[in-house]
């Protein structure tokens, strides 16, 4: 069976993103299921409707990797428990023009890290309810990482074998109704 196409957004731009780290061992995880390819999102403009007339490459771009993947895996921070602002951005930019949002009917799973005790929760939520006004198909799952040095080596296995089984048996629930929606 071929492998399902998964676009992978990281929420954060910082160069030493723990969430990067995750998302990265991830991709590692799912390549049995997935072919994953990492979404650019920091290089696009503050979004702003003056713009829309003449839409920079970039956003454009970003669609385009949307609407061309079987499923979405949003991989977030969170900022003032919320999601972070250049997120909300290119989910922003991606649900325009009005009436073709790249994210409707689209499969999207949801996680994330930080190193506090409900590392994320908040910003899940938000995200969920974002995606679900958006009519994209929310994974129903509750995967909060608190992020813990030498978590991740440097090829991008996951360490603990607890945390391991956990995140392949989100994976394998992702690629579970992204094959279903799929066929
Ligand atoms: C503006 C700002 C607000 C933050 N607010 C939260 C928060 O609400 N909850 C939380 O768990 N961590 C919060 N943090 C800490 C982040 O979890 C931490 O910076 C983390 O490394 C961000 O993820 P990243 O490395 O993938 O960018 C905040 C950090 C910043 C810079």
């Amino acid at each position: 069976m071929a492998k399902l196409k998964l676009a992978i957004v990281v929420g954060s731009n910082r160069r030493e993103s723990i969430n990067r780290k995750l998302a990265q061992a991830l991709a590692k995880l799912g390549e049995g299921a997935f072919e994953s390819s990492f979404v650019q999102i920091d290089d696009l403009p503050m979004f702003n409707q003056d713009l829309e007339p003449n839409r920079p490459e970039p956003t454009l771009r970003l669609k385009r990797e949307i609407e061309a993947a079987d499923a979405i895996l949003i991989v977030t921070p969170e900022h003032n428990r919320a999601i972070p602002a250049v997120l909300k951005n290119a989910i922003d930019w991606a649900s325009r023009p009005y009436g073709k949002s790249s994210w409707a009917g689209k499969v999207v799973a949801v996680t994330g890290t930080s190193g506090g005790a409900v590392g994320t929760a908040a910003a899940q939520q938000e995200l969920r309810m974002i995606m679900t006004n958006l009519a994209g198909v929310v994974v129903g799952s509750q995967v909060f990482i608190n992020y813990k040095d030498g978590m991740f080596d440097a090829e991008h296995n996951v360490t603990d074998e607890t945390t391991h089984a956990f995140l392949k048996g989100f994976l394998d629930n992702v690629a579970k109704i992204a094959g279903r929606f799929a066929a």
